[in-house]
């Protein structure tokens, strides 16, 4: 799998006859799994539409600093903030002067100043004009701020002139932009993850559940994603919003669950049991509203299958990581479940605490293994998953 999975470029395209091959990139980026999101400059406009690169981003196209519509959609400074690298191809002769002299009269140029990420340049334009000191002394200039430039190359010309000018193939391009980039530790592994509650069925309107809120496995899902892996997560029913990049699959109960999760399995390599799924349900799902015709009522509850020890014990197995949400003796419980349900790795979790575990922002927890015990103190559930998917990519790979 590429480097560029889950990579967030910002493609500006500026005004060339090399703007039609910007079209040809956008794919080549979005095959290697870049999400991308293209602005154009109003000379860009008039060789290709914004219409041809909304279709084959499947973003909207940024064009206007003014847009008051599109500022509120996504500002300019939230597009700057979310590049990994912005790379503007072509690149014409006017707006590399532009980048070097610093302006910031238009939406490319001013996203230009205000990012911070990596920047790259794909210079085209007529073979004199590349040859012109002044255009030599701006790539001097981007050069020197570190900036990266790609190309251009040497050939035929659409003015019918020969010579070094000609925009990079978009090919070549992709090649160039991954290079960008070092590996992460979950570069081209396939991430399954489970998250928040399940609900177990007493009658329609009525359920057996428990108090995640889904935020631990969301969170681990984000940073999964980060570290370059696909990632689908299957959720129970939360009131979150699916992280950028990742795949959610929307089940209920345990069972539906269960077979999310046992349908994608042989096509997992990493596997990590966040959810608190309901150990029982009741026998009967009654059709009706039950009515309260008597003082006392009972329900009885049958097991729901173990999703994880499921996971655990198939053919093809991905590395199986389970939660364990215990309120008292946590580490020799989870030790307990580390080894009946088989698992390569388990995270222990005092839900006693109401600050960490269920619900809460953050949270504290001791990742256990074969020779490891490892505690990581309380800390928001992003910054602890990030932590928890590096040690168990290490973990994976040792
Ligand atoms: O969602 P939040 O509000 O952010 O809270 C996070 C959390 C507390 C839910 C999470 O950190 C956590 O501890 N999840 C596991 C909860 C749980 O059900 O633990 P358990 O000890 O009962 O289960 C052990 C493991 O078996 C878990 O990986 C669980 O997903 C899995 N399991 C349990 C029962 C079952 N039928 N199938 C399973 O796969």
């Amino acid at each position: 799998m590429s480097r560029l999975n889950n990579r967030h470029i910002v493609l500006g395209i500026t005004g060339g006859i090399a703007a039609y091959k910007a079209a040809e990139l956008v794919r080549r980026l979005k095959e290697r799994g870049a999400q991308v999101h293209v602005v154009m400059t109003a000379a860009a406009q008039e060789f290709i539409t914004p219409l041809t690169l909304q279709a084959l981003s499947g973003n909207p196209v940024h064009t206007s600093l003014l847009d008051s519509e599109a500022e509120a959609a996504m500002g300019h400074i939230e597009l700057a903030r979310w590049a990994d690298l912005l790379l503007v191809a072509p690149a014409s002769a006017d707006f590399l002067a532009k980048l070097a002299q610093g302006q910031a009269d238009d939406l490319l140029s001013t996203l230009w100043l205000a990012c911070q990420a990596k920047k790259a340049v794909a210079p085209a334009m007529n073979q004199a004009m590349w040859a012109d000191a002044a255009t030599l002394a701006n790539m001097d200039v981007l050069r020197q701020r570190g900036v990266t430039v790609l190309g251009p190359a040497a050939g035929e010309q659409a003015c019918g002139d020969v010579g070094l000018g000609r925009m990079l193939e978009p090919t070549e391009l992709a090649d160039l932009a991954e290079a960008q980039f070092q590996g992460r530790a979950l570069d081209g592994k396939r991430v399954l993850i489970t998250a928040g509650p399940t609900r177990e069925a007493i009658d329609p309107v009525r359920y057996i559940s428990n108090h995640s809120s889904g935020k631990m496995g969301y969170a681990l899902a984000r940073a999964a994603c980060d570290a370059g892996a696909s990632v689908v997560l299957v959720s129970g029913p939360v009131a979150l919003p699916c992280p950028e990049g990742v795949e959610r699959v929307d089940v209920s109960c345990a069972q539906e669950m269960y077979d999310a999760v046992m349908q994608r399995v042989a096509r997992t390599d990493l596997f990590i049991g966040c959810a608190a799924v309901a150990d029982y349900r009741p026998a009967q799902a009654v059709e009706q509203k039950i009515k309260k015709n008597a003082e006392t009522m009972q329900i009885e509850l049958v097991r729901n299958p173990d999703i994880i020890s499921a996971v655990a014990g198939a053919e093809k197995r991905p590395f199986t990581v389970g939660f364990a949400a215990e309120t008292q003796d946590v580490i020799s419980y989870a030790r307990g479940k580390l080894e009946r349900k088989n698992l390569d790795a388990i995270i222990a979790n005092d839900v006693s605490d109401a600050g960490i575990g269920f619900n809460s922002d953050q949270n504290e927890v001791v990742l256990l293994a074969a020779g490891l015990e490892q505690a990581l103190p309380r800390m928001g559930k992003q910054q602890l998953a990030t932590t928890l998917i590096d040690r168990l990519a290490h973990c994976m790979a040792s």
